[in-house]
């Protein structure tokens, strides 16, 4: 298994005052044995980037498919990567949701990223009906197949478990729904990459907190987490890092 990995997802959230958050974040974790990740809005990657430089990484919320051209509003892999991410968080599904994306734009994007050396994290989970419906391994297997490209392996793409329902719901899981969807994602990954699909990191995300961290870490094959809300705050995503 890759190095364990906290990512933060800012979401349409924060301004230059909020830089505080990050040089508080990396007062609290001057050395760390996990990888620490924030991905800010894209107004804010460069200036977060000279701030976080060191232990923590950062990364773009979205990238279009394309190297350049008339795309108004878009940010390509390499503007990211131009403003010191080194990573980009794809297919969320709030862009699934909002902007209409699907497998094959995440998967264009994914080989964007990956061609710009940034690492894709990669977002899948069903949707509640979805689950009710007893079809949530259909959904994650469909998504997975679709949205990571050829050639992916444990160094290049990182995915992410968001059951859609537990995104900012304070809803979470049980611990053996997660392990369920997680053990399945492993097998589906080694069925098609081989021994990479080991090293391949696969992060919980929907409502992580501090106080249930620990035993969400504590899950098969979870090897880390993708945090909105309580990723804002230095204190309460420093607690979840140091679950970890
Ligand atoms: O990208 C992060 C997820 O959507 C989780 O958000 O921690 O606010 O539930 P949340």
């Amino acid at each position: 298994m890759g190095q364990k990995l906290a990512a933060g997802n800012w979401k349409m959230n924060g301004t230059a005052a909020d830089l505080a958050e990050v040089e508080a974040l990396k007062a609290a974790h001057p050395t760390s044995t996990v990888d620490i990740l924030l991905c800010p809005p894209a107004t804010l990657l460069s200036r977060m980037s000279d701030v976080a430089k060191g232990v923590i990484a950062t990364g773009g919320q979205d990238c279009h498919a394309n190297a350049s051209g008339a795309h108004t509003g878009d940010t390509s892999a390499a503007m990211l990567v131009d403003a010191g991410a080194s990573y980009v968080i794809l297919g969320h599904s709030e862009r699934r949701t909002d902007h209409g994306e699907t497998d094959t734009d995440v998967n264009a994007k994914a080989q964007a990223a990956l061609a710009n050396t940034l690492i894709a994290v990669v977002c899948v989970g069903e949707t509640e009906a979805q689950r009710d419906a007893g079809q949530t391994l259909t959904v994650i297997g469909t998504q997975l197949k679709g949205s990571i490209p050829e050639g992916a392996t444990g160094a290049t793409v990182v995915v992410a478990y968001e059951p859609v329902w537990a995104i900012g719901t304070g809803k979470v899981p049980t611990l053996e729904q997660i392990a369920e969807v997680h053990d399945f994602m492993r097998a589906e990954l080694t069925a098609r990459f081989g021994d990479t699909a080991a090293d391949m990191r696969l992060l919980y995300g929907g409502s992580v907190k501090p106080s249930n961290a620990s035993e969400i870490f504590a899950t098969s094959n979870v090897d880390g987490a993708l945090v909105g809300g309580a990723s804002l705050k230095a204190a309460e995503f420093s607690g979840i890092i140091k679950a970890l």
